[in-house]
């Protein structure tokens, strides 16, 4: 049977990229082969978009054309040395593994097969999730293409160098959590105004979304955007006051820089 898409782990993020391939036109789940150790996960999956799945990673390997390598970071070493001697140069491996550097990729799988870096979030299991994208000196514009192709059907992606990888990380990799904390901190300000708490997060999360959305199809400048919604004399104007006047995107920025800081050093 011919199999078009492989998987190196089966986990969160890979159903993610998985529930984006089979929205496209031409996908055929009997041409995608997933590698995963617990059987009652590869059934699941199985079950749910009719793909086929393997305990063994190198049947993946031996399989693919294009793998998608979504096992935990300190599971590489181990897949590695597994499936490494099946790589080839018609192989390409996108690999959405946090920290690990192209470099170390090429290391690991070896110097013959093509490989992409991704850096993903978690909202790719919602369909709006954020990618940037990576292509090792060895991959093809085609290949780009092709793997934008997929993961644009779970969200957004970007084109970016290497070297912005930790910034990525911190900004859209662990950015679903700063945004979770901010719609927390906005729950807990509109409880302390008395409002009951399931209110205060659907009034806290529709308003993420509803800005966010507005924003992308306006396309609005940010600052435009404020002064808009902050007349002068207003309720907003008096809020944005309290928020120019803090700390507040002081911390923002420490937040993103500890994030960056943490990604380059577990990068090493
Ligand atoms: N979650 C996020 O928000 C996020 C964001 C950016 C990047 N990433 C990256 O995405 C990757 C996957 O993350 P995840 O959250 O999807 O992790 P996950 O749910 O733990 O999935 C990893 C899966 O790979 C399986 N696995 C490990 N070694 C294997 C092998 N040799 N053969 C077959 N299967 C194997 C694991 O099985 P066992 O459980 O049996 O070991 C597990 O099911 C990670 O490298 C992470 O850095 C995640």
């Amino acid at each position: 049977m011919k199999t078009t898409l492989g998987f190196f782990g089966a986990g969160k993020m890979a159903e993610g990229i998985l529930a984006a391939a089979a929205l496209q036109k031409d996908f055929d789940p009997q041409a995608v082969l997933m590698a995963e150790k617990v059987p009652a996960r590869a059934k699941e999956l199985a079950k749910k978009y009719g793909v086929r799945t393997t305990p063994d990673a190198k049947d993946v390997a031996k399989a693919a054309r294009v793998i998608f390598l979504a096992v935990r970071p300190q599971d590489l070493a181990a897949l590695a040395a597994d499936v490494k001697p099946l790589l080839t140069k018609k192989t390409l491996v996108v690999s959405i593994a946090a920290g690990k550097s192209l470099a170390t990729l090429k290391k690991a799988l070896g110097r013959e097969v093509r490989l992409v870096r991704v850096m993903p979030n978690l909202a790719l299991r919602a369909k709006e999730g954020m990618c940037a994208i990576c292509p090792a000196a060895n991959a093809t514009k085609a290949d780009v293409a092709r793997v934008a192709k997929i993961l644009n059907g779970a969200g957004r992606t970007v084109v970016l160098p290497e070297r912005n990888f930790d910034a990525v990380t911190a900004l859209s990799g662990s950015g679903p959590a700063f945004f979770a904390f901010m719609e927390q901190a906005m729950a807990e300000g509109g409880r302390a105004l008395g409002l009951p708490p399931d209110a205060a997060r659907l009034l806290a999360e529709q308003t993420m979304l509803g800005t966010a959305a507005y924003l992308r199809q306006s396309g609005a400048d940010l600052e435009t955007f404020i002064s808009g919604v902050a007349t002068p004399g207003g309720t907003t104007a008096a809020g944005m006051d309290v928020m120019r006047a803090s700390d507040f995107k002081k911390v923002v920025a420490a937040t993103l820089k500890a994030a960056s800081d943490r990604s380059a050093e577990l990068g090493k």
